[in-house]
């Protein structure tokens, strides 16, 4: 790319500091003009880490509308809590800025429709930063799904399983689980099984279902290792530890999802993809095709990470030859989603993961909120496009414009 963009930098956390020094002040075509933060510290610290690699050091400000309000900055990526996500991304898109947003699920139906309306009025360029769609086995199953290999498909399961019970007693996300019963990070799950499911474009989320288990990991080990913490000790959370959600689409398909944050496990995303002739498995990182391992039966241990085989062929032209396309033999889910962001706003595509994708995807959160307080009862998913999904039929996903 011989162009460049000048970013500014919404949120200067553990995220945006990934970002700066893993991957934005690598790429030579970005330069960062402009920082915020409610955190003056934090302003100060992106602004030396920008100048220790580069020289220049960004406008920085505790005032987001100075930072709007500048014509030296193109793009906008937000990086805050989930609460100021939406907030920020109005004010962005109204300011005509190309606006990416870091993931996280919605706090109410309301917020998903200004995201929506907002991008459709100002016609301004949104992407949404899930960077899971972009996973090397996420992709490979994609593609074989795609390429018929997998047959017809219809389930495909994912969790957000992740151990998060220290940072939560830490202060992470804690009124979340004080107040709320719900999914509430379904896009890392959902986002590639979306995708895969053509979600948007021509299919879509018509209902959803949540269960909630009882509430009692966090409490357990909030007792075992902060045991003088009275008052922690005895807070009565409202998140179950493990929230089930079953969904269903337009085309017929299912999709399980499941939150799995407050109990002791390794962290897995579990994304499962059922079709008539075959599956892929996260767990165990396996492809079972029929007529090919049908002598697999009871003990699929022989099955163990045999998806490195299919990925050579079915990885896409991201995994299986990045050196040709980004011209390095190493990368990454996030240094993609850049990648294709930064494509996007260069050739004046429409992102790859675009407004409908967000509001589909993050209203998992307060739909299954309903659902739970509701007796589980079955709630409808809005149509953020309007009925536009059944002629966005994109089979390829969206998910380059790369390639
Ligand atoms: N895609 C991924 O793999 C991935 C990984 C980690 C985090 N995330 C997401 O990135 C986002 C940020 O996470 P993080 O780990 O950097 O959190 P963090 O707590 O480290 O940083 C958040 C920053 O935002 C600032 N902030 C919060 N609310 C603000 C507001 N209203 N106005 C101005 N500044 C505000 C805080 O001061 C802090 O500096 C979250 O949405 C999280 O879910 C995504």
């Amino acid at each position: 790319m011989s162009k460049s963009v000048n970013v500014g930098l919404i949120g200067l956390g553990g995220r945006a500091n990934v970002f700066l020094k893993y991957y934005l002040l690598k790429m030579d075509y970005v330069n960062i003009t402009a920082v915020f933060d409610r955190n003056q510290p934090k302003v100060e610290a992106a602004q030396k880490a920008v100048f220790d690699a580069r020289g220049t050091t960004p406008f920085g400000t505790t005032n987001v509308d100075e930072l709007l309000a500048r014509d030296d900055v193109d793009l906008v990526m937000i990086c805050t809590f989930w609460d100021s996500h939406v907030d920020y991304a109005v004010r962005s898109m109204k300011a005509g800025k190309f606006t990416a947003m870091e993931i996280g699920g919605a706090s109410n139906i309301e917020e998903c429709w200004r995201l929506v309306d907002t991008q459709e009025e100002t016609g301004t360029p949104f992407m949404f930063l899930e960077n899971t769609c972009y996973g090397e086995y996420e992709l490979m199953a994609m593609n074989m799904a795609k390429a018929g290999v997998l047959g017809d498909i219809v389930h495909c399961e994912g969790s957000y399983a992740h151990d998060l019970r220290g940072p939560i007693a830490g202060g992470l996300r804690f009124s979340n689980y004080l107040n709320h019963n719900c999914d509430n990070y379904p896009t890392h799950d959902l986002g590639p099984i979306a995708k895969l499911l053509n979600i948007n474009r021509g299919n879509r989320m018509v209902s959803l279902s949540s269960f909630a288990s009882p509430a009692k990991g966090l409490n357990t080990y909030i007792r075992a290792n902060s045991p003088d913490n009275t008052e922690l000790c005895n807070t009565k959370f409202s998140q179950g530890d493990v929230i089930t959600t079953v969904i269903t689409c337009e085309n017929g398909e299912t999709i399980l999802l499941r939150l799995d944050t407050t109990l002791p496990r390794f962290y897995s995303r579990q994304f499962t993809v059922r079709g008539t002739k075959g599956m892929y498995m996260e767990d165990g990182n396996c492809v079972f095709l029929d007529g090919v391992h049908n002598d697999v039966t009871f003990d699929p241990r022989s099955l163990w990470d045999n998806a490195k085989e299919y990925k050579a062929q079915y990885g896409g032209a991201v995994w299986s030859d990045p050196e040709k396309l980004y011209g390095q033999k190493e990368v990454g889910v996030d240094f993609i989603t850049l990648t294709a962001m930064f494509d996007s706003y260069f050739n004046n595509t429409i992102p790859p993961i675009d407004v409908y994708d967000a509001a589909a995807w993050k209203c998992v959160a307060p739909l299954s909120e309903i659902s739970i307080k509701e007796g589980n009862r079955s709630v409808e998913f809005p149509d953020f496009t309007r009925g536009k999904y059944l002629d966005r039929n994109d089979h390829n996903t969206g998910l380059f414009s790369l390639e």
